[in-house]
């Protein structure tokens, strides 16, 4: 017997209607609310230009060192499964956007992403991301902007136990010199260090503040605070941020720890973390970015984005038994020849509304017909006979409740959708 061909650790199907129906409902309330804000929808290829992630996620860090998917293709150039959509989407920006002048936009994306991470509840090696990217403004309320939306997204969805995490990293231009600091620092407790922290301290000392490590925790008390080192104007920024969330009423936490595992940020960082997720607890991160556009090729503009996990997220919402609003289902009897076609006439108008709704066209007593409606599992059966229609109304009889009743048949339309 040949082998059996299995998918990629930590790629996983998708096939349960269920699982389905929440991933298109959840996907539907992205596009609702960024949607709703004035961003419009951007896809880009999954496969990019290898670089592209080196000189903007950062060569140093661990999406790109040691999770990136990386091939040559068969002339030899390197290429990267994206390991995230905010390279790809600044990339596509510059393409065709600011090359003729547009230094505004607003998207939001929808995708799978690759990290070769090892694989555990809520960390896979092929997982999908809804994010958003602002461009174009350095203004406080933008970052209020995509904090507050992707907050009222998960809370609109039901989540509850959700906690905002907030952090600065101050401009590109304090953080050199709160960066010199802080390698002072690291290197006067360096004997107290491990060698992979040790490592670290050379190559990116930011990093070392997000040590899970509760030994460097503790010695990480003592480190310099970004807010010693942050400019006036950065200061402003920060202040105007945490101002606008609290006019919103978005709860948040500050977080020195907060640095973020990708080399782009400034100013303003955040993470959304959740109950229910273990270890990996983070549904959402994201922040400010003003250098990338350039750093990327392209002119200077400003820029903040967040993008959330899908795995993490439906996960939360089926440990909640989150019901799914439930489009109602119709079906219709016409009991005779007439009364069929003027049922057949409002179907219609009832899909158009937004109903399921079909018409019994078989055989049979109505006995027989309410049974294959119940068997269709309607919400409402519609009757319309000789006698009613001489009324000019139909019963509407309500399947669960067992009980009818008759409703003029113009006003149909409009008594279902209360
Ligand atoms: P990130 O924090 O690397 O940020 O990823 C965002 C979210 O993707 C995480 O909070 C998590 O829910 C989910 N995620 C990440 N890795 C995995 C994995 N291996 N398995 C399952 N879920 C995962 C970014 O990617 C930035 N591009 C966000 C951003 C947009 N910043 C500015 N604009």
């Amino acid at each position: 017997m040949s082998q059996k061909i299995r998918a990629i650790k930590g790629m996983e199907d998708l096939y349960q209607t269920e699982t389905l129906k929440l991933w298109r409902f959840v996907e539907q309330s992205a596009r609702d609310i960024f949607g709703g804000a004035g961003f419009q929808e951007i896809r880009t290829p999954i496969v990019e230009d290898a670089a592209l992630f080196e000189r903007s996620v950062g060569e140093a860090t661990d999406i790109v060192e040691k999770e990136m998917y990386t091939l040559l293709d068969r002339n030899e150039k390197r290429l990267a499964l994206r390991p995230e959509g905010t390279a790809s989407v600044v990339r596509a920006f510059i393409e065709h956007f600011t090359s003729h002048q547009i230094l505004e936009a607003k998207f939001y994306y929808l995708g799978p992403m690759f990290r070769y991470e090892r694989p555990q509840k809520g960390r896979y090696r092929q997982f999908h991301q809804i994010g958003a990217e602002l461009f174009g403004t350095d203004h406080p309320l933008s970052d209020v902007e995509i904090i507050g939306l992707t907050f009222r997204l998960l809370t609109q969805l039901g989540l509850t136990n959700i906690k905002l995490k907030l952090n600065t990293l101050g401009s590109s231009a304090c953080r050199e010199k709160y960066l010199a600091a802080l390698k002072d620092f690291l290197q006067g407790i360096h004997d107290k260090l491990d060698p992979a922290t040790q490592a670290r301290v050379q190559r990116s000392p930011l990093r070392v503040l997000d040590s899970k490590d509760p030994e460097v925790q503790k010695l990480l008390k003592q480190s310099p605070s970004i807010l010693d080192f942050i400019s006036e104007e950065a200061k402003e920024h920060w202040q105007q941020v945490q101002a606008g969330l609290k006019r919103m009423e978005i709860p948040f936490e500050l977080d020195e720890r907060l640095v973020r595992g990708l080399d782009y940020y400034e100013k303003t960082v955040f993470e959304i973390t959740a109950e229910g997720l273990g270890a990996q607890n983070a549904v959402a991160g994201g922040g400010r970015y003003n250098r990338l556009v350039k750093d990327l090729g392209g002119p200077e503009v400003p820029a903040v984005g967040f993008a959330l996990g899908m795995e993490r997220l439906v996960s939360l919402l089926q440990a909640k038994n989150l019901k799914l609003p439930k489009r109602r289902r119709l079906y219709a009897l016409g009991l005779e020849e007439n009364s069929e076609q003027i049922l057949f006439a409002e179907l219609t108008k009832l899909r158009q509304a937004g109903f399921i709704a079909q018409m019994d066209f078989g055989s049979g007593s109505l006995k027989a017909k309410l049974k294959r409606a119940s068997r269709w599992d309607a919400d409402f059966v519609l009757i319309l006979g000789e006698s009613e229609r001489d009324k000019g109304v139909v019963i509407l009889r309500d399947m669960h409740a067992s009980t009818q009743k008759e409703i003029p048949i113009s006003e149909l339309v409009t008594s279902l959708k209360i």
